[in-house]
């Protein structure tokens, strides 16, 4: 036997910044990320936009083309008409859009030195993101999410994926953007919904790995339900940041093992959202994913009730409804159809089932399966679920 022993390691740079209106002629944001280096050849970019997005802001195609023209210098140009695509889970319920941008880059010539801007929400990126790392094995792809659940974390990571054969995210690949663009004016548009959707994820975040970001966002839950920018700016910006360090720090950007470490509560989200035909958002499923398994871990003395109930109340502050029928759907089998979510979770991954779940506020612990009597438990306490008063502020959050 011979044995050619290989090995090499590949080196993923990208810059996520914070702007606000990076379509603005004199924004240079854009200008100093697309910009090929000194004496290199110019390059042409596809832009895709999120239909949602263009409702809000019919105005925005012209934008991008005044950008383009006052930019030309820059050393990049648009290679056709901004293409509006279907926004939401639309457009990650089949492969058509990775279709369609391969037929526009193929029939516009773009290269791997060409660039694609995706301007969505989570569902555009992950579609459009998907298209982006196969056509050509790989155009350079920059992110600029428009939802504040893109901004704090479906937009920054280095996955993409379409919905096929009724699972979510069946057909994807890890491919890192080469930057990603959060510019603040996007959120102003946003309906209340989609607004809120990206608290979910601040608050799955936070309760398993920064308590005391875990307390701020209680504080905030007023703020964030009245609207404030300056709030959500922060609550996205903190949930981002934790996102990417857990991405760039954890050694397992490409999820080798067997966990998903920041995926708390999405067992039974993903489920939730299947099994809701999609009526329930992403954001929206794991607040309910989130809330239940806290009740669950606060049964099992994982986390204090009263910090369980402090984040729970904090996801009820921002409107999310936190009972849903689909709850109390049968499987053929007459088991709960949710619990389906911890087969289909484990398969995903492959290997063991792990899931995240607090151990102390601000902490996490992997364990590798649901006792269905405490879950049944769980879910009685959260169908009957109320506000406990108003002691978001004061309540004793990790102390
Ligand atoms: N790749 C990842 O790592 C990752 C992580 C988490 C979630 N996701 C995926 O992200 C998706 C959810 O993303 P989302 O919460 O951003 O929602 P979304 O993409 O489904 O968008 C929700 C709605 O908002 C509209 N919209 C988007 N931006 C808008 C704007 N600025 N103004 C007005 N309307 C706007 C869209 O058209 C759509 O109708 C799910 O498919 C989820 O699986 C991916
Ligand atoms: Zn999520």
């Amino acid at each position: 036997m011979q044995v050619l022993p290989q090995h090499f390691t590949v080196d993923y740079r990208f810059d996520v910044v914070f702007t606000r209106d990076v379509f603005a002629p004199d924004n240079q944001v854009l200008a100093d990320l697309l910009a090929p280096p000194a004496g290199g050849r110019p390059s042409r970019a596809l832009v895709y936009l999120d239909q949602g997005v263009l409702a809000g802001d019919p105005g925005l195609p012209r934008r991008i083309h005044t950008w383009f023209a006052a930019h030309q210098g820059a050393g990049v140009r648009l290679a056709a008409e901004p293409g509006a695509v279907p926004g939401g889970e639309a457009a990650k319920d089949s492969l058509a859009l990775v279709e369609r941008v391969a037929r526009d880059a193929s029939q516009h010539g773009l290269c791997r030195h060409s660039w694609i801007l995706i301007i969505g929400g989570g569902a555009v990126l992950d579609a459009v993101g998907l298209a982006a790392s196969l056509v050509h094995r790989g155009i350079r792809q920059v992110r600029l999410p428009t939802t504040t659940l893109a901004q704090a974390d479906a937009g920054l990571g280095v996955k993409n994926a379409v919905n096929a054969l009724g699972q979510k995210n069946l057909l994807g690949t890890f491919t890192p953007p080469r930057a990603v663009v959060n510019d603040g004016r996007f959120l102003d548009q946003l309906d209340d919904r989609a607004w809120r959707a990206g608290v979910a994820e601040a608050v799955k975040v936070a309760a398993i790995r920064d308590a005391g970001f875990a307390r701020e966002l209680a504080a905030l839950a007023p703020r964030l339900a009245a609207r404030e920018g300056a709030a959500m700016e922060r609550a996205v910006r903190r949930c981002a940041e934790l996102h990417l360090a857990h991405i760039t720090g954890a050694g397992d950007p490409f999820e080798q093992g067997t966990s998903r470490p920041l995926d708390f509560g999405h067992w039974s989200a993903h489920r939730l959202e299947m099994l809701s035909n999609q009526r329930l958002g992403h954001g929206e499923a794991v607040a309910i994913g989130v809330a239940l398994d806290l009740l669950y871990a606060a049964l099992g003395g994982r986390i204090a009730e009263a910090d369980a109930q402090a984040l729970i109340g904090c996801l009820h502050t921002c409107g999310f409804r936190l009972w849903d029928e689909a709850l109390d759907l049968a499987g053929a089998d007459g088991r709960r159809a949710v619990l389906g979510g911890l087969e289909q979770f484990r398969e995903h991954l492959g290997g063991e089932l792990t899931l995240a779940m607090p151990d102390g506020l601000g902490r996490s612990r992997d364990v590798n399966g649901i006792d269905e009597t405490q879950f049944e438990r769980a879910l009685a306490q959260l169908r009957r679920w109320r506000p406990q008063g108003s002691s978001l502020v004061a309540s004793p959050l990790g102390r």
